[in-house]
This record gives structure tokens, C-alpha cells and sequence, in this order.
């Protein structure tokens, strides 16, 4: 079965938001007493809202109502949107320009494979929401990564099976979803940290089509 196409995660991928999230975060907990580490940070890679401040209530010893998390997550959540307001295009990540035009060159179709809400709106501040033929985001699926449904849910948009697509991920928990997917995933980031991933590249500057689809198809 050939590769018919590119499916990619946003946050860490296409576009830096990874840090804003992990600020957030941070000025979270440390605002409820405690800290969390960069190296903590991976594994919230991701992992949707609620998931994540699961994990880190967790970290920090903590029980609470459902009605105080939700407040919790909406508190993260402007924090986070006052970091990524003034985003534009210049926050693309290297390489991804030229990647895409590689990719409408070899005819692949493309989908983004998020669990952000978020998505949308930071789509549209770098002015890539064209650049996609599906887009999936947290709004679209009912679980987070590493289940594999924003992937399976992509493909089926684009009506493919999941032997014709490649995942693009910088996450632990996104590169096992495209794992569970059924699918061949391209880790952004070090093997030491995506060790499940099909191969790896620092970033989308460091890779070419021709080379992933050799590779996937081997
Ligand atoms: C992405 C990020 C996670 C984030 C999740 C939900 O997967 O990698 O860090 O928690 O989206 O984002 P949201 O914008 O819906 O809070
Ligand atoms: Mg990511």
C-alpha cells in the first residue's frame, strides 16, 4: 500500500505552543504551592486539558472537586491564550513552509491531527488553515493521546486507511497514538524520548518527503 498522506500534530510540530502551554502550566501549579519540571512537562505532551491537570494534581499531592478543576483548567486556559494572542506567522517553525510545499508537490493529501481546542484559532493566526485538507482537534474527538481516535479520525476524513498515512509527532503520548493507529510515525524531537517512533528528526526543516516516503514504505 502507498502513502497517500501527511497527518500532523500542531503544538510542537508545526508551531512552538508547546512552551506557552508549559508556562501555563507551571504558573499554575505554582500559584497551588508547587512546581513542575520541563522533564514532567514531556509526558503532558499531548494530553488534553482536563488529562493534564489531572496529572499535575497528582504531582503535587493534590485532591479536588471536579468543580474547582474546571475552574483550574479555564484559568490555564486564558493564561494561555494571553501568551499565544500575539502569535503570527513568524512563530511557524523552520522548515515547515518548504515542507508543505514538498508535500502539495508529491500530491499527498494532508490532515492536522490535534487534541488542542485551541487549534482552530492558532490555525488561524499563522494562517495555515488552508494548508490542510482535514483538520481534527479537540473539539472533533472524545479522547485525548495516546488514544489513537484524533488519528483514525483523520484518516477517515480524508477516506484512507491507516497503511496510506504518516504521522508527524513531538509528543510520547502522540507518537503512541499514531502507533495505535496503525500508522508510520515520524517522531520531531531526540530517539531517547520518542522511542516508539518509526523514525526521528530534530524538526519538519531536517526532513524530505522523498526520504519519509522511502522509508515508510520499506
Ligand atoms: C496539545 C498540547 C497539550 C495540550 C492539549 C490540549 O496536545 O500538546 O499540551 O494540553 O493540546 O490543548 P488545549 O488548547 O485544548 O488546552
Ligand atoms: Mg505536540
Amino acid at each position: 500500500m502507498s502513502i497517500n498522506a501527511f497527518l500532523f500534530d500542531l503544538d510542537g510540530v508545526i508551531v512552538d505552543t508547546a512552551i506557552y502551554h508549559y508556562q501555563a502550566w507551571k504558573r499554575l501549579a505554582n500559584e497551588l504551592g508547587f512546581d513542575i519540571s520541563e522533564e514532567f512537562n514531556e509526558g503532558l505532551k499531548g494530553v488534553s486539558r482536563m488529562d493534564s491537570l489531572d496529572l499535575i494534581l497528582a504531582h503535587g499531592g493534590l485532591t479536588l472537586p471536579d468543580e474547582r478543576k474546571t475552574e483550574l483548567a479555564t484559568q490555564k486556559n486564558e493564561w494561555y491564550l494571553e501568551l499565544v494572542s500575539r502569535m503570527t506567522s513568524n512563530d511557524i517553525l523552520p522548515g515547515v513552509p518548504a515542507f508543505f510545499a514538498q508535500v502539495r508537490q508529491a500530491g499527498l493529501k494532508t490532515a492536522l491531527g490535534s487534541v488542542s481546542k485551541n487549534a482552530p484559532m492558532i490555525l488561524a493566526r499563522i494562517g495555515m488553515t488552508d494548508a490542510f485538507d482535514a483538520i481534527i482537534d479537540g473539539n472533533k474527538i472524545s479522547k485525548g493521546k495516546p488514544d489513537p481516535e484524533v488519528f483514525t479520525k483523520g484518516a477517515e476524513e480524508l477516506g484512507l486507511s491507516a497503511a496510506e498515512c504518516v504521522v508527524f509527532e513531538d509528543a510520547v503520548a502522540g507518537v503512541e497514538a499514531g502507533k495505535r493507529a496503525g500508522m508510520f510515525v515520524v517522531g520531531i524531537g531526540t530517539p531517547d524520548v520518542l522511542t516508539k517512533a518509526d523514525m526521528v528528526a530534530p524538526s519538519l526543516e531536517a526532513l524530505t518527503v522523498e526520504e519519509i516516503l522511502k522509508q515508510a514504505s520499506a
